[in-house]
């Protein structure tokens, strides 16, 4: 199994560093357009290859697509990463050309691949993603609600002052900070609802945080995260590596399913050794299918300002 991972910034190099320290892929290669940087990177993570036990390959490139060749998954991070008060809709403008470059580059080299989307606007990258590969759409993913679904477990578990492994929750919609609909009805602790132990205000206020989750932390970090949407993408990556049929939200592209039509955004989906091999239709609420439509009207605003 070999996968690209496109971008070795921090996102990046922390999505090949989980690939590999899960030790499922025989390869991943890094490719970067600077100059040696995902070479160096791609060594120095080879050096933590004794120590921390596993043995796939990593190895760099400088945007030579050439090395890529035969991937079975690709994993686009490129892009420019926001700052302190940009929204992610703010990037579209320089990424949506970098991720046609990237995205027209990978197939030529893997024209089997399943392509994951992380760079931002995520959803309208995926999308655009689409519109340039013509690919199936079970073959294009965007990575986005596996992530926004960490960081609500994150926030449940520290209202309910409980372990995250007893938590459990997801968060549809788009990947943005007003977009997210955070599933805060069917949340649970060991399958009781999450409401038999907080309050309704406590609950909107984990609900509010998770919205929130990437600009609380670019604001910490003055960039965006890495470990957490480099574990999420690993997971995306390990559930169709190993035809796992793990169920995650991601952004994909619906055709009637939600009432949605010709947008990508997040919906439970099953991954498997075809990329998505379901979509899974759940019983929203009114409230929450109202919050989806407002959603979705946000992602296709800036859709529209894609130039396909
Ligand atoms: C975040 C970026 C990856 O939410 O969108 O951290």
């Amino acid at each position: 199994m070999k996968v690209t991972v496109v971008g070795a910034g921090a996102v990046g190099a922390s999505c090949a560093e989980y690939i590999a320290i899960k030790d499922f892929a025989s390869e991943v290669v890094l490719l970067d357009i600077k100059e040696g940087f995902a070479e160096g990177k791609a060594m120095d993570l080879m050096q933590t290859a004794s120590l921390n036990g596993f043995d796939t390959k990593i190895t760099g490139s400088t945007n030579d697509y050439s090395k890529t060749a035969g991937s079975q998954i690709c994993v686009i991070t490129s892009g420019i990463p926001r700052k302190p008060g940009m929204t992610r809709e703010e990037l579209i403008g320089i990424n949506a050309g970098i991720v046609k470059t990237v995205a027209t580059s990978l197939i030529e080299h893997s024209p089997e691949t399943i392509i994951i989307v992380v760079s931002n606007p995520m959803d309208t990258m995926t999308y655009l993603t689409h519109k340039v590969t013509g690919l199936p759409k079970n073959r294009i993913i965007g990575m986005g609600g596996a992530l926004d679904s960490a960081r609500f477990k994150y926030r449940l578990a520290e209202a309910l002052e409980a372990p995250i492994s007893d938590v459990d929750g997801m968060v549809i919609g788009g990947h943005s900070d007003t977009g997210m609909v955070p599933l805060t009805r069917l949340a649970t602790r060991n399958s009781v609802p999450v409401s038999k132990f907080i309050s309704e205000d406590r609950l909107n206020q984990v609900k509010e945080d998770t919205k929130v989750g990437g600009a609380t932390l670019t604001k910490l970090l003055g960039t965006s995260a890495w470990y957490a949407p480099g574990a999420a993408v690993s997971g995306l990556v390990q559930a169709i590596a190993c035809d796992q049929k793990k169920m995650f939200p991601c952004s994909a592209l619906l055709e009637g399913e939600y009432d949605l039509n010709d947008i990508c955004i997040g919906v439970p989906v099953l991954l498997g050794k075809n990329g998505i091999e379901k979509i899974v239709e759940i019983e929203l609420n009114e409230a929450e299918k109202a919050h989806m439509q407002e959603s979705a009207a946000g992602v296709k605003k800036t859709n529209g300002l894609l130039d396909v």
